[in-house]
């Protein structure tokens, strides 16, 4: 596929070079109809040009969603910077993309992502003012984690309510697959709700440190996971925990945690709710990073990122509803309330105002 023949819909597709700092970045804004495009840096050593435009072009669209259902006043977009960050970045190839970033004058705000860190945006926001996701020394609010956790319990509650008709997890059994930054934290909130925690991790040292906290949480291998008897599942590590191998033996009623990407092919969605499987759309549930970034533009105030990520249960359970009343499943619905909201609030944009 050529992006220059393809139609993607997406409004701006810029190409960043400077040979000098061997800066290659493209910066993908799908969207401004809710406002200006927000969406971290990915930094990372695609095989291939194609493949980190393909990447650009994916994650921004996704984005435009995202920020639509968590109720933000921004469009979507993303930035890929081609390269290993472990041998590439410095403080020039930083700057240079900043310049790049400045250079849309906000119609595009950047924050941390895959091989991108706070310390990063405070470089990059040495040559614009379009950066979020900054360090505490510079106004910024910190790690995104434990809203976006929260964000999640959110999410479940909202998912229990409608499964179970209780809006609690006590006494279920949750199973979260990855305790890293987000995972721990929702360990935290399902404790403290009552229900009993099960987790599984690669890293044995994450396992670990939370039983030696939580003695009461179980582990089990990796693997084992999706088959051991739970009532939710929480995939909380990479993409694709809903593939060909774990939906047809995963033992849970509900999915729902923060990673993004689940379904690992399209049709994915319709095999989980053909096992009777309810799903909470993860780009809906886990939107409490992006809620956080968000705020901090305007002066980080925790509370209010809080009351907004709070909103996870009401949107969360508004599109599984929409997902009977309109017979499709959760995934879909999602699609549809944030198209809709992208449609409706986009088109004020024509009422026309004085300059
Ligand atoms: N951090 C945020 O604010 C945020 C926001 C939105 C979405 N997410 C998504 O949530 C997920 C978790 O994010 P994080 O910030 O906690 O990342 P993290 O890297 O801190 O934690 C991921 C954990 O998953 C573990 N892991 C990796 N492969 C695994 C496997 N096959 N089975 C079990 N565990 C495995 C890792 O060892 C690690 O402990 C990611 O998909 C991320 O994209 C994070």
């Amino acid at each position: 596929m050529s992006v220059f023949t393809a139609d993607t819909g997406h409004e701006q597709v810029v190409f960043c070079s400077d040979q000098a700092s061997g800066l290659r970045a493209i910066i993908a804004i799908y969207s401004t109809a809710l406002g200006p495009a927000l969406g971290g840096t990915r930094f990372y050593p695609y095989a291939s040009e194609a493949d980190a435009i393909h990447d650009a072009l994916d994650l921004s669209k996704g984005m435009a969603y995202k920020n639509a259902l968590a109720g933000l006043d921004h469009g979507g977009g993303k930035a890929v910077i081609w390269g290993d960050p472990r041998t590439d970045k410095t403080e020039p190839l930083l700057r240079a993309y900043g310049r790049f970033v400045e250079s849309l004058n906000g119609r595009y705000y950047t924050a941390c992502d895959v091989g991108t860190y706070v310390a990063d945006m405070d470089v990059i926001a040495r040559e614009s003012r379009f950066v979020t996701g900054r360090s505490p020394e510079h106004g910024g609010a910190g790690d995104s984690s434990v809203l976006t956790a929260y964000g999640v319990f959110q999410g479940m509650r909202a998912a229990a309510s409608y499964r179970w008709g209780v809006d609690t997890l006590a006494g279920k059994r949750v199973g979260i697959a990855g305790v890293g930054k987000v995972g721990r934290h929702l360990v935290e909130h399902l404790l403290d709700d009552g229900a009993a925690v099960v987790i599984a991790d690669v890293n044995t040292a994450a396992v670990e440190a939370i039983q030696a906290k939580h003695a009461q949480v179980e582990a089990v291998a990796p693997d084992a996971l999706v088959v051991t008897p739970m009532d939710v599942y929480a995939p909380c590590a990479l993409g694709g925990a809903l593939d060909d191998e774990t939906v047809p033996v995963l033992q849970a009623e509900i999915v729902c945690g923060a990673a993004n990407n689940q379904l690992a092919h399209a049709g994915m969605d319709k095999d989980v709710a053909d096992r009777g499987i309810l799903y909470a759309p993860d780009y809906v549930v886990n939107s409490g990073g992006v809620i956080q970034v968000a705020d901090e533009i305007e002066g980080f105030v925790f509370d209010r990122a809080k009351h907004r990520a709070t909103g996870i249960y009401d949107t969360t359970l508004q599109i599984l509803r929409l997902a009977d009343d309109e017979g499709v499943t959760p995934a879909v619905a999602a699609d549809r309330l944030a198209e809709r909201r992208m449609a409706d609030v986009g088109r004020l944009r024509t009422i026309h105002l004085p300059r």
